[in-house]
């Protein structure tokens, strides 16, 4: 496992329950009791079946919702208001479709105050860091899948964050992409060691990727457990490693616990849909 030095960046969320208020005005509980940790510089993968709150666990910590029970701690201290030194990067690109590549990414430091011409050189610098030298001028429409991805990471990770909240960030790409953007990601998060929530639903890449995977129930979602990723690090290429004993044997101890929680949503959802007519 890898820690920081400076501190910054763990996440404690402690007993935390979130219950919204459905558009029919009856209340319903997205997460119950979720207990976790992620140490300053540890990589988090969380798995779990659809609609059991991976991402509202995502925007408790980003302090973008307060939790209706329980404590969300980022450094230490209680989120309250957005929490400073988070990036995001979700599923669906968030880049501006009016202004090229290299003013995407530098809009980060430029809300911070940096200075035009500083913020566009720092940009161009992280647009080689992630293989898009000579893009700079490209609109988000004019690049692939893969290369949007890899803007949004170079936009997320100008801000030197101390968290990194992704949201099925790779979920869009076709698995060749997929891979190498895997790869990429532990090369830029091994430079500046944020902590890492990361969501997804694919348990190779949440085991490739992470210190640690915690698998949440079927909604109202709690974590059921957290396994240790013991993979020594560097990981080396995905392609291969997967194919390694202990990968396989950690893929097999997860999916077990995943797959009653999977079944279970699978079965609610399709009860659900032949209560009202629907395809079963
Ligand atoms: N703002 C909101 N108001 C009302 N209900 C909400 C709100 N946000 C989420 N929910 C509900 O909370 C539950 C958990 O949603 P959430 O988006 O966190 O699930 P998820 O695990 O990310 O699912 P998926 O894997 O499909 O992305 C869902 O039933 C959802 O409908
Ligand atoms: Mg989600």
């Amino acid at each position: 496992m890898t820690v920081r030095t400076d501190g910054a960046g763990g996440i404690e969320l402690t007993n935390v329950t979130k219950r919204f208020v459905t558009p029919t005005g009856a209340a319903m509980t997205a997460i119950r009791d979720i207990n976790l940790t992620v140490k300053p510089g540890e990589f988090c993968a969380v798995v779990g079946p659809t609609g059991c709150g991976k991402s509202t666990t995502l925007t408790l910590a980003a302090g973008l919702e307060r939790p209706t029970a329980g404590t969300v701690k980022v450094s230490g201290k209680q989120v309250d208001g957005i929490t400073k030194g988070a990036s995001f990067v979700f599923q669906t690109d968030a880049l501006l479709p009016w202004k090229p590549v290299l003013d995407n990414v530098a809009l980060g430091p430029l809300f911070k105050g940096m200075p035009k011409a500083e913020a566009k050189a720092r940009a161009g610098e992280w647009l080689k860091t992630v293989g898009l030298a000579g893009f700079e001028a490209h609109y988000p429409h004019q690049l692939s899948g893969g290369m949007r991805k890899r803007v949004s990471l170079a936009a997320a990770l100008i801000n030197e964050p101390t968290m990194l909240l992704m949201d099925e960030p790779f979920s869009a790409l076709d698995v060749q992409t997929r891979a190498i953007m895997s790869n990429e990601l532990l090369n830029l998060w091994e430079r500046q060691k944020p902590s890492v929530l990361f969501v997804t639903h694919d348990l190779e890449e949440a085991i490739f990727l992470a210190d640690k995977v915690a698998v949440i129930t079927a909604g109202p979602g709690t974590v059921k457990a957290v396994f240790e990723v013991d993979l020594p690090r560097p990981r080396g290429a995905m392609q291969e490693i997967r194919f390694t004993k202990r990968f396989l044997e950690l893929h097999q101890l997860i999916w077990e616990a995943l797959r009653e929680e999977v079944e279970q949503t699978y079965s609610r959802e399709s009860i659900a849909s032949k209560t009202k007519g629907g395809r079963a």
